[in-house]
């Protein structure tokens, strides 16, 4: 059986549609970042406070030797919990670990946006195949 000029347009037109579809569904996991985060302001505070042991991936800076070491930010361990769980540890800090509180040097809008930013390395996360 022949496909017809007009059957092949259809196809060409709904696989630009599925495509389409697809390509949504990646924007809106970029864009679910957490209320009233800012992560280009959040990329900022990053650069300044947290990349000297987080590294500039997210992945942890290598040199650095610390007991136990940085999280691994752009880890499904980190990237599952829930905004108000990272949040919290970034405000608190994890006791007996380097990761201190940084309520006292960050305000919490700045923690916000600082999370906003650490979520975009979940971003990459799913970018990878
Ligand atoms: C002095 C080194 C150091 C700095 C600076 C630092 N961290 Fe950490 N961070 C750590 C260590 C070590 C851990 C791992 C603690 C553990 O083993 O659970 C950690 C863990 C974390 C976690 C994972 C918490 C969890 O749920 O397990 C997050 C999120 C995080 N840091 C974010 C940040 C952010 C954001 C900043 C900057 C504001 C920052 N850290 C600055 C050392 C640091």
């Amino acid at each position: 059986m022949r496909m017809t000029g007009r059957r092949v347009v259809l196809c060409v037109l709904s696989a630009s549609l599925l495509g389409l579809g697809f390509s949504n569904i990646g924007v809106k996991d970029l864009t679910a970042l957490p209320k009233g985060g800012d992560s280009v302001s959040g990329r900022e505070i990053y650069v300044n406070t947290c990349i000297r042991c987080h590294g500039i991936d997210g992945k942890g800076t290598l040199g650095i030797k610390l007991v136990p070491p940085p999280a691994d930010l752009t880890s499904s361990a980190v990237q599952d919990r829930l905004d108000g769980t990272l949040f919290r540890r970034i405000h608190e800090g994890k006791p007996n670990t380097a990761m201190g509180a940084w309520k006292h040097s960050l305000s919490d809008e700045e923690i916000w946006d600082v999370l906003a930013y650490v979520r975009t390395f979940r971003a990459e996360l799913d970018g990878q195949p």
